[in-house]
């Protein structure tokens, strides 16, 4: 490794154990500060951050995600994506904001948002803490919406999960490089069946030794499953970012 934040970016690991100490106010506005900086497309900075202390609010975020852990954790932020607020500026200056309303601009606040979220978890690691990127919260965006009192032109996209780690999992190994970044063009390689298994091979060595949660499992099992779950969770998700006023063209 070459210098400290390359070393930082390729040790992530979720962190889901925390240990029982709050992050301060000081440390929040250092993340959300390095989320502000992050690049936002236009620069139209559409994403809001809130930070979810109320513990009756939280409990509700716990009960959607499923993820009870998550109220061990020092810090929950939510990471909306947000063209409400530009909305307003349209509406104050005599604009038309037909444009807001675009698939490209809810892509834009995706955008933006997940962006701003990597700079938390990054920022994060960088001060000695660690946590999860949270996209369950999708389990039940009507709730959230409920919850955060979010106007129209806004979603819940993901929540991060921050804290004082109690515990250090192994580092989750990644597929091989060759079946992964490409020259010119897109290209599995005539090796891919061989590669796939090599890395299932890996992956559920890692999953057998692994100090916690171990289990057998490859990449291709895994992939698998996730296709075989609830064919009807989240089945409501585009009806609910059109309620939203996203997308509608
Ligand atoms: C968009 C997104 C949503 C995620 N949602 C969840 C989640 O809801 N619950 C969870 O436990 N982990 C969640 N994760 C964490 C992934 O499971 C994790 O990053 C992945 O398994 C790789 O493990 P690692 O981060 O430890 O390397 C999410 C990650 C991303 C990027």
């Amino acid at each position: 490794m070459t210098n400290p934040i390359l070393e930082a970016l390729t040790q992530h690991r979720s962190i889901r154990q925390f240990e029982n100490k709050s992050l301060s106010p000081h440390q929040v506005t250092e993340l959300v500060d390095a989320a502000q900086h992050a690049s936002t497309s236009t620069f139209s900075q559409q994403y809001s951050i809130i930070s979810v202390t109320d513990p009756a609010i939280l409990k509700e975020i716990a009960k959607i995600t499923g993820h009870g852990w998550m109220l061990r954790s020092g810090h929950y932020f939510v990471m909306v994506a947000d063209q409400y607020r530009n909305l307003k500026i349209a509406q104050e200056n005599g604009t038309d904001p037909y444009i807001l309303h675009s698939t490209d601009k809810f892509l834009a606040s995706v955008f933006d948002t997940a962006i701003a979220t990597e700079n938390i978890m990054v920022a994060a690691e960088s001060m000695g803490l660690g946590g999860t990127i949270m996209g369950s919260i999708l389990n039940d965006p009507r709730q959230m919406i409920k919850l955060l009192h979010l106007p129209e032109m806004t979603f819940p996209l993901l929540g991060i999960a921050l804290g004082y780690p109690k515990d250090k999992p192994e580092l989750k190994p990644r597929l091989p490089k060759i079946e992964f970044h490409f020259s010119n063009h897109y290209d599995l390689g005539e090796n891919f069946d061989q590669q796939l298994l090599d890395y299932d091979q890996l992956l559920s060595d890692y999953y057998r030794s692994r100090s916690t949660n171990g289990r057998t499992e490859t990449f291709s099992h895994h992939i698998v499953s996730e296709l075989n779950r609830n064919h009807n969770l989240r089945a409501d998700l585009f009806s609910i970012i059109q309620e939203q006023g996203f997308m509608a063209h």
